[in-house]
């Protein structure tokens, strides 16, 4: 082994450790995985899913992209949630945003980042939906910790408009969307009070 040696060593110590409290653990999970959230997160390393919920394997089932963005384009976004509510019949749909995001700030900034520039439209877009509200803040902070929360916002209603998703509501199941944010500075997360659970309280297009 040429490299990263340490990761081998740092995993059977983990394995080792997970196996003392449960021996079966991963022998039982094997079998199948039944997670009951999906979580749509940004990838930022520093806002790892189950980490900062401290749960275990199989308990989370995870899709993340640079600042948690759903595209009704995207195919691997989709496929994870089709794949999500249809086969694994998750309850909930989490989106979780962070504060201090890379790229809701890079797409606040005037300068080109290469290809990524095309993603953050997406960004830039929602904050096009938002001008009057962002414009009137009197800080940069503001703006910027307001576009994470609405880009949270935006994203929830985008899973909400998916077929997968309503389709799922038509059929009867239990299916809530739900937006969240978290701080990188204190390792906080905080509930933006969005939870869509049926097609009528989906948030209206503009
Ligand atoms: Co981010």
């Amino acid at each position: 082994m040429r490299k990263l040696e340490d990761f081998f060593n740092r995993n059977r110590a983990w394995a080792s450790k997970l196996k003392e409290n449960q021996p079966d653990f991963f022998m039982q999970l094997s079998k199948q995985q039944s997670p009951e959230y999906l979580w749509i997160g940004c990838s930022d390393s520093r806002v790892p899913a189950n980490q900062i919920v401290d749960l275990p394997p199989g308990e989370i089932f995870v899709h993340r992209n640079i600042a948690n963005v759903v595209v009704h384009t995207d195919l691997n976004c989709l496929s994870v949630i089709q794949f999500a509510v249809e086969v694994l019949g998750v309850k909930h749909i989490i989106v979780c945003g962070h504060y201090g995001c890379g790229g809701v700030k890079a797409a606040l900034e005037n300068k080109r980042h290469g290809l990524i520039d095309h993603w953050l439209e997406h960004i830039r877009d929602v904050y096009r939906y938002h001008q009057e509200a962002l414009d009137g803040l009197k800080s940069d902070d503001e703006v910027f910790n307001l576009l994470c929360e609405l880009n949270v916002k935006e994203q929830v209603a985008n899973v909400c408009h998916t077929s997968i998703v309503q389709d799922a509501w038509i059929a009867g199941k239990e299916l809530a969307v739900h937006g969240w944010i978290y701080g990188i500075e204190d390792g906080i997360l905080k509930d933006l009070d969005i939870c869509i659970t049926k097609i009528d309280e989906i948030p209206s297009k503009r």
